[in-house]
């Protein structure tokens, strides 16, 4: 068995103002919809992965009141670090929205939650590994160089601090390929 993830579905509540948020802010598309049966509810499948048919879907069947509590966070991950700060900065004028910039060392990400309150992680790889968990939240001002100097500061000490590609080198040997 080797399992890859490939996509999540979440209830929600408000069909239209979670897909203005992950069509409009996040940029997503929908790749599709329609009711999976006569007289069941529509589901909205989303991706930006052109490999990935959705990488998430929605089906307006959501009605309680409360705030999610069995998923902590869904993450996607960007190969551009300038987009993680477009975005930190483009959520800041949306009602509703908090956003906080994490650095895991391997990662600068920002954390923020969607309309109906679900957690989301955007983050940039840093060439770096460090153990986990680690997390320090981080000036989203900084340029990538800068950025990547902080990092060095703040995990480098770690016994475990070391090059992301000498870690996965190590975990793709470990796994037989
Ligand atoms: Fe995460």
């Amino acid at each position: 068995m080797n399992l890859t993830w490939s996509h999540a579905v979440l209830n929600v509540r408000d069909l239209d103002s979670m897909l203005d948020f992950y069509t409009g802010v996040l940029g997503f598309e929908v790749t599709d919809r329609g009711p999976i049966a006569d007289g069941a509810p529509e589901i909205v499948f989303l991706s930006q992965n052109p490999d990935e048919h959705h990488q998430l879907a929605m089906v307006a069947v959501r009605k309680d009141d409360d705030r999610p509590n069995s998923l902590n966070h869904v993450a996607f991950r960007t190969p551009d670090f300038a987009d993680v700060k477009t975005l930190h900065d483009a959520l800041q004028g949306i009602d509703g929205i908090r956003v906080g910039p994490i650095s895991h060392g391997n990662t600068l990400s920002i954390y923020f939650n969607d309309p109906e309150g679900n957690g989301i992680e955007v983050f940039w790889d840093t060439p770096f590994h460090v153990s986990q968990p680690h997390g320090t939240p981080w000036d989203t001002s900084l340029d990538e160089e800068q950025a990547l100097d902080w990092v060095r500061e703040t995990f480098g000490a770690d016994e475990t601090f070391e090059p992301r590609d000498g870690y996965y080198e190590r975990r793709r040997a470990a796994a037989g390929g």
